[in-house]
């Protein structure tokens, strides 16, 4: 069974769709360990209640992101990690733990990209007045929110809609998409999916 390290910095609800989905019997992989830069995120917590193995690496501690991203990377080669799954975090990363994954590193984001990389993608697909919006799962490179698309679930923008009221019919999208992804890793398909793009 596939290994799948996840690095979340914050509530970790994208975390919890992949558990719901491992659950459910539609998602079979093994999460190796789950990785924060933030003490207290709740995604932590999350794997902790399932008895997953958890890290808090705290940048603090480190002199650059280049050297952060290297234990990043050996903690999930220790855990026997092949695809790192970023779920909510909220870090710039570097060829430290690029290398390490080649075309193993996914992260999901709150906009058809590439529009709207970065915060608050919700708040810019408002103001940029879209009638459309949604979420993106891509290989990750050195750019934040950038890299080959994987796959994308598109949202309408209702009249009316708010920052909360289009993250969380974003987030419902999201929560579809990324287990989605991961199982086509994890059934052999990603790359036949990617290769016909
Ligand atoms: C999600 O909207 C994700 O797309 C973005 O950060 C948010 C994280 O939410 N990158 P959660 O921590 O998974 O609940």
């Amino acid at each position: 069974m596939a290994i799948v390290g996840v690095l979340a910095s914050g509530r970790g609800s994208n975390l919890q769709a992949i558990f719901d989905a491992m659950d459910a019997g539609a998602l079979s992989v093994k999460v190796g360990v789950v990785i924060s830069d933030k003490k207290d995120a709740k995604a932590l917590e999350r794997a902790r209640a399932r008895q997953i193995p958890t890290a808090f690496l705290d940048p603090k501690a480190y002199p650059d992101r280049t050297s952060y991203d290297a234990s990043v990377a050996s903690t999930l080669l220790g855990y026997q990690v092949e695809l790192v799954v970023l779920a909510g975090y909220m870090r710039i990363v570097t060829k430290a733990l690029l290398d390490p994954f080649p075309n193993k590193v996914i992260n999901i984001h709150p906009s058809l990209l590439p529009s709207f990389p970065g915060l608050h993608a919700q708040r810019q697909a408002l103001a940029a007045g879209v009638n459309v919006s949604g979420c993106t799962v891509h290989f990750v490179d050195e750019a934040v929110d950038h890299g080959p698309i994987i796959a994308q679930t598109a949202v309408p923008v209702l009249e009316g809609d708010t920052e909360q009221s289009l993250s969380e019919r974003i987030l419902v999208e999201e929560h579809r998409l990324l287990p989605m992804v991961i199982s086509l890793y994890a059934t052999g398909k990603l790359g036949e999916v990617y290769k016909k793009k």
